[in-house]
């Protein structure tokens, strides 16, 4: 009885997954971003909302980088940034354009603070060294 009930289940959840195209996309990823993660491997270490090897993007977001400082730090992590996280590889083989795309998805997770437009600049320590003038 529970068998078949945990079974009806789980083929009930396929089934709800399957109405979606994008059958693979976890449902906190956009489709094309899934894609974008996937063919350079930052699923195997990141989710939205999910800390996994490397932080949840919503948690970088929080830092409220520049669309350009977060493609700079893909091509070239600062581990200092998050203490308690093995370094992340330098991810040079990312097209400019489609690292640019994931960032500015990435910053697109901090819900709320984004809207005030007020970007709470503390200046964070370290990240200046690159894009002074835009
Ligand atoms: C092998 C695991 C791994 C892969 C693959 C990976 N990351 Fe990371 N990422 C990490 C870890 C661990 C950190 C935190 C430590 C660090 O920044 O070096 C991190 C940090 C980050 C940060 C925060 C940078 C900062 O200084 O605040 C961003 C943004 C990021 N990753 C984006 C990406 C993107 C985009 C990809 C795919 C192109 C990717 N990562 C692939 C493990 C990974």
């Amino acid at each position: 009885m529970k068998k078949s009930f945990g079974f009806l289940l789980a083929a009930a959840a396929l089934a709800l997954v399957s109405v979606d195209v994008n059958a693979q996309a976890p449902a906190d990823i956009p489709a094309d971003m899934n894609a974008l993660m996937s063919k350079y491997t930052c699923i195997a270490c990141h989710r939205p909302n999910q800390k996994l090897v490397g932080p949840a993007y919503i948690d970088v977001a929080k830092k409220n980088y520049s669309d350009e400082e977060i493609v700079n730090l893909i091509y070239n992590p600062n581990p200092s940034h998050w203490p308690g996280y093995p370094p992340m590889a330098p991810m040079k083989q990312v097209p400019k354009e489609d690292a640019l795309k994931l960032a500015s998805w990435i910053n697109s997770l901090d819900g709320g603070s984004k809207k005030t437009t007020t970007k709470k600049s503390t200046t964070k320590t370290t990240t200046k060294k690159t894009t002074k003038k835009s």
